[in-house]
C-alpha cells in the first residue's frame, strides 16, 4: 500500500505492470534533409540529449587547463638558473646566433601577448559554456539561390539555417509582432510565428516543433530558422537542394498552364506535420450526424467542439519517440469545469474542454455522476517533478533496485518529461477512484466512456490491448482528445493513436 496523497494526480502502479528494459530516452527526430558532418551530427545529438540529463551528466565547465594552457613543468634539479655571466655568455651566444636584445624584448612581447590571448580563449569557452548552448557558427556549407540574391547558409550547433526575413521579402509576407515574436502572414491570411530563441513555433493558432534549432535573429534584425522546418512546413515554395554545387535554389512552384509571360504561382501555406499527412483521405467514417448520435441533451451548442472544423489539428502524437520541447505551452489554456472537487485547479486546452463538458452532461444523464478529473495539462516542469516522485517511490518499495531498474519501472506507467502528452493539453485523467488505478476498468462508468467517448472526439490513449504499441500499461482513466471524426476512425478500425498515425502517413503514400 502506497502511502502517496491521494489526492493528487498521482498513478498506482499497475501490479501486472511489465517492466520495460529498453532505456527509454526521448528521441528528437535529426532532420535528414540537412546534410552536416558526422562529427556535427554526434554534437547535435548529444546537445539535445543534454536537455533531458540531470545536472550531473552534464559536461563539467572547461577549466583553463582542459583548454590548452599548461601549468609550469616542474624544473628538473639538473637545470640550474644560469649565473649572470653565464646569462651574458647566453646572450652573447644568442647575438653570435643572429639574436639581438631587441629581439629578445619582441619575442618577450610576443609571448605576453600570446599568453593573454589564450587566456581569453579560455575565459570565452568557460563563459561559453555556462551561457545556453548556442555556439554559432558561420559557414558556407550552401549559397542560397533565391531569385537574383544570394547569400551564404549559417550552420548552428549543426543545423543549417535559412533566412526568413529575406524569403518574407521575396515572397511579400506580411511581418508583424515584436522583435522578439515575429508573425509572417502569407497567402490566404495563413501566418507561421517564431519566438526568437524558442524551439516552438506557431502555425495558424497550432503549434509546430522546431526541435531542430530555435529561431535566431542576427544580421540587422534577419530572423533565421532552420532550413528542414521550412522544408517541412511550407508548401508552395520548393527548396532545391544541389549537394554537388552546395547551393539551395528557393523557387516558388508555377501551377499547370503557367508560362514564363503569365507565370501562375501555388498559394503558398503552412501546415503542422499531423495535418500534412491527411492530405490523401477523404472518404468520410459513418461519424453520424448529431441526430443520430443518441443523445439525451440538446448538445448542439457543444457540437464545434466536438467535431472541429479544423479536423486534423488535434492529432499531434507525442509519445516516447516523439517529443516535446520543454518550453512548450499550449494556447487557450482553459480550467476544466468537472475537476476533482477538492480544490484543485485543472487545465485543458479549450477545444477539448469544450467537448469533455458535453461528455460529462450525457455521463451524468446515464447516472454516472461521481466521475472528475483529476489531471489535465502539466507543464514539462510538472512532468518531470511527478516522473521523479515516482522514481523515488519506486525506490523506497524495493531499495534492491537500481536507479535505472526503478526507472524502467516508472517508465511503463509515467511518461518522461517531454514525452507526455500531458503537456499538449489535450488529454485528461478522470475516474471515481480516490487515485488512478486499473481497477477503474471495472466500473460501469468506464464501460459507458468506452462505448462513448468517440461520439465527444476522445479516445482511450492507452488501452489494454495495445501495451506493446504505446509503451504504457492499460489507463482505463486517460482520455485523449482528437476531435469526433479521427475518434470515430480510431474506433472503427481499432488502432490506438501511434497505429492511426501511421496508417494515415500510409494512406497518403499510397
Ligand atoms: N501516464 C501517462 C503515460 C503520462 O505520464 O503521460
Ligand atoms: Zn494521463
Amino acid at each position: 500500500m502506497n502511502n502517496f496523497d491521494e489526492n493528487k494526480d498521482f498513478v498506482k502502479r499497475p501490479t501486472a505492470g511489465k517492466a520495460d528494459n529498453t532505456p527509454h530516452r526521448p528521441i528528437r527526430n535529426i532532420p535528414t534533409q540537412v546534410r552536416r558532418p558526422a562529427s556535427n551530427q554526434t554534437a547535435q545529438r548529444l546537445s539535445q540529449n543534454q536537455v533531458h540529463k540531470a545536472p550531473s551528466n552534464r559536461k563539467p565547465t572547461p577549466t583553463v587547463s582542459s583548454v590548452g594552457v599548461r601549468a609550469p613543468a616542474p624544473q628538473s634539479p639538473a637545470r640550474k638558473s644560469p649565473s649572470l655571466s653565464g646569462k651574458r655568455e647566453m646572450l652573447q651566444e644568442s647575438e653570435k646566433n643572429g639574436f639581438s636584445v631587441g629581439t629578445v624584448v619582441k619575442n618577450i612581447i610576443i609571448f605576453i601577448v600570446m599568453l593573454a590571448a589564450l587566456l581569453a580563449i579560455g575565459l570565452a569557452l568557460i563563459l561559453s559554456s555556462v551561457a545556453p548552448k548556442l555556439t554559432e557558427k558561420d559557414s558556407a556549407d550552401y549559397t542560397y539561390l533565391l531569385d537574383d540574391s544570394e547569400y551564404s547558409s549559417i550552420t548552428v550547433n549543426g543545423v543549417l539555417y535559412m533566412n526568413m526575413s529575406r524569403l518574407a521579402e521575396e515572397y511579400s509576407f506580411v511581418v508583424s509582432g515584436t522583435k522578439d515574436s515575429l508573425r509572417f502572414t502569407a497567402d490566404d491570411n495563413e501566418y507561421v510565428e517564431f519566438t526568437i530563441g524558442s524551439r516552438s513555433a506557431k502555425i495558424n493558432g497550432d503549434m509546430a516543433d522546431i526541435s531542430y534549432g530555435p529561431a535566431l535573429i542576427r544580421e540587422n534584425e534577419n530572423v533565421w530558422i532552420p532550413l528542414t522546418f521550412a522544408e517541412n512546413y511550407f508548401s508552395g515554395i520548393a527548396f532545391l537542394k544541389d549537394e554537388e554545387e552546395q547551393t539551395i535554389s528557393i523557387t516558388r512552384e508555377e501551377l499547370d498552364g503557367s508560362t514564363e509571360d503569365e507565370p501562375l504561382y501555388a498559394k503558398i501555406t503552412f501546415k503542422v506535420k499531423g495535418s500534412q499527412a491527411l492530405t490523401g483521405i477523404d472518404e468520410d467514417p459513418d461519424i453520424g450526424d448529431i441526430a443520430d448520435l443518441g443523445f439525451t441533451n440538446d448538445l448542439s451548442e457543444y457540437e464545434q467542439y466536438m467535431n472541429p472544423r479544423d479536423r486534423d489539428a488535434y492529432l499531434i502524437l507525442v509519445n516516447k519517440t516523439n517529443s516535446i520541447s520543454a518550453d512548450i505551452i499550449p494556447e487557450n489554456l482553459v480550467s476544466i469545469v468537472n475537476v476533482r472537487n477538492d480544490g484543485r485547479k485543472e487545465q485543458m486546452v479549450e477545444c477539448a474542454e469544450k467537448a469533455l463538458e458535453a461528455m460529462f452532461i450525457e455521463m451524468k444523464s446515464a447516472g454516472y455522476t461521481d466521475v472528475s478529473v483529476t489531471s489535465g495539462y502539466r507543464s514539462y516542469k510538472k512532468q518531470e517533478s511527478l516522473f521523479n516522485t515516482y522514481l523515488q517511490r519506486e525506490k523506497s518499495n524495493d531499495p534492491s533496485l537500481s536507479t535505472e531498474e526503478a526507472k524502467a519501472i516508472v517508465l511503463t506507467y509515467s511518461a518522461y518529461p517531454g514525452t507526455s502528452e500531458h503537456q499538449t493539453g489535450l488529454c485528461c485523467d478522470m475516474h471515481n477512484l480516490p487515485s488512478a488505478d486499473v481497477s477503474f476498468a471495472n466500473k460501469e462508468a468506464y464501460k459507458w466512456l468506452k462505448e462513448n467517448c468517440h461520439k465527444f472526439g476522445f479516445v482511450i490513449r492507452f488501452p489494454e490491448d495495445k501495451v506493446d504499441i504505446t509503451g504504457y500499461s492499460f489507463e482505463p482513466w486517460h482520455y485523449r482528445f482528437v476531435g469526433r471524426y479521427h475518434a470515430t476512425r480510431m474506433k472503427n478500425l481499432g488502432m490506438c493513436l501511434e497505429e492511426y498515425v501511421a496508417h494515415l502517413k500510409i494512406a497518403e503514400n499510397n
